[in-house]
């Protein structure tokens, strides 16, 4: 039997771009969002009637700038609130969260531990760009051991919603961190197993620092997984340059998600 020819990198990498359906900002009607999730605010408004382009890649189009609504999450026997603060982009629940959230609970990936607890029960987690901070403080109601961060500006929205999920500082910690800015030793007292990123790639003077932060903290047996949705061919880069520096394995769409075929799953490991 003949031997299957091993690809260079480059071909890999060449290989892996081309398999991304990217479109331009042009083509983006084409798709149109549904929102899902179930919102107890008392704002009620269909995503139709929500016309700007930002309100519509958000996962729900429930929120007009400046009005904050507190949504309600399943996960696993939990039910996750999460105050959103339109004033910031990091405020929103974006698409990329509650994809990769439910991927979390329901993937084969994350089977649960031998005495039946969930997969996410004491593993260490960061949460990099984590806006409202719905991943980690999710997971940290699990049992997992959690520390979500963003820039300084978006620590008291996820302060409050760990707060609102009963999580004391010592069940999750809210920490700023901004990309590439800072020294990470301070979370490697202990390995981490996993770091999480949702939608932090979208903003091309951030790839590299993005990149940087993420070598710091990761080891050799640190999974990073980021979930990402496909807006603009530019965002390609990020991808390129994180592929020099980690392997990238590709989530097949279908094993998640029909409905939004804009997110994709990748899991990164440091070379
Ligand atoms: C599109 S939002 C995604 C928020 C959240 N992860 C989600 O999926 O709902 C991108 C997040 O990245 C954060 N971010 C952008 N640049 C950053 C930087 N240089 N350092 C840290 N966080 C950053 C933003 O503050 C924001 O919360």
């Amino acid at each position: 039997m003949s031997k299957k020819k091993e690809k260079t990198p480059e071909e890999r990498e060449k290989k892996f771009f081309n398999s991304f359906d990217f479109f331009d900002d042009e083509d983006e009607d084409r798709h149109a969002d549904t929102p899902s999730g179930t919102s107890d605010g008392t704002l009620e408004m269909d995503l139709s009637s929500v016309n700007s382009k930002k309100d519509r890649d958000t996962q729900h189009g429930k929120v007009l700038a400046g009005i904050s609504t507190t949504t309600s999450l399943p996960f696993f026997e939990h039910k996750i609130l999460m105050k959103q603060d339109t004033h910031e982009c990091g405020g929103h629940l974006w698409r990329s969260a509650t994809v990769l959230m439910s991927f979390m609970e329901n993937t084969t990936h994350f089977p649960p531990q031998e005495d039946g607890k969930s997969h996410w029960y004491k593993k260490r987690i960061i949460e990099l760009g984590a806006g409202t901070g719905l991943l980690g403080i999710a997971l940290a109601k699990t049992g997992a051991s959690v520390i979500v961060t963003d820039q300084e500006s978006l620590v008291p929205l996820m302060r409050e919603n760990a707060t609102l999920n009963q999580l004391s500082e010592t069940d999750v910690t809210v920490d700023k961190l901004s990309w590439g800015e800072e020294d990470c030793t301070r979370y490697k007292t202990e390995k981490i197993d996993y770091i999480i990123a949702s939608d932090c790639v979208y903003l091309e003077f951030t790839f590299e620092a993005l990149i940087e932060t993420m070598m710091d903290l990761a080891d050799a047996s640190t999974t990073i997984i980021m979930s990402f949705q496909k807006r603009r061919k530019g965002d390609n880069r990020f991808w390129r340059m994180a592929g020099k520096k980690f392997e990238i394995k590709r989530i097949p769409l279908e094993s998640y998600s029909n409905s939004h075929e804009r997110v994709m799953i990748n899991f990164l490991t440091k070379k």
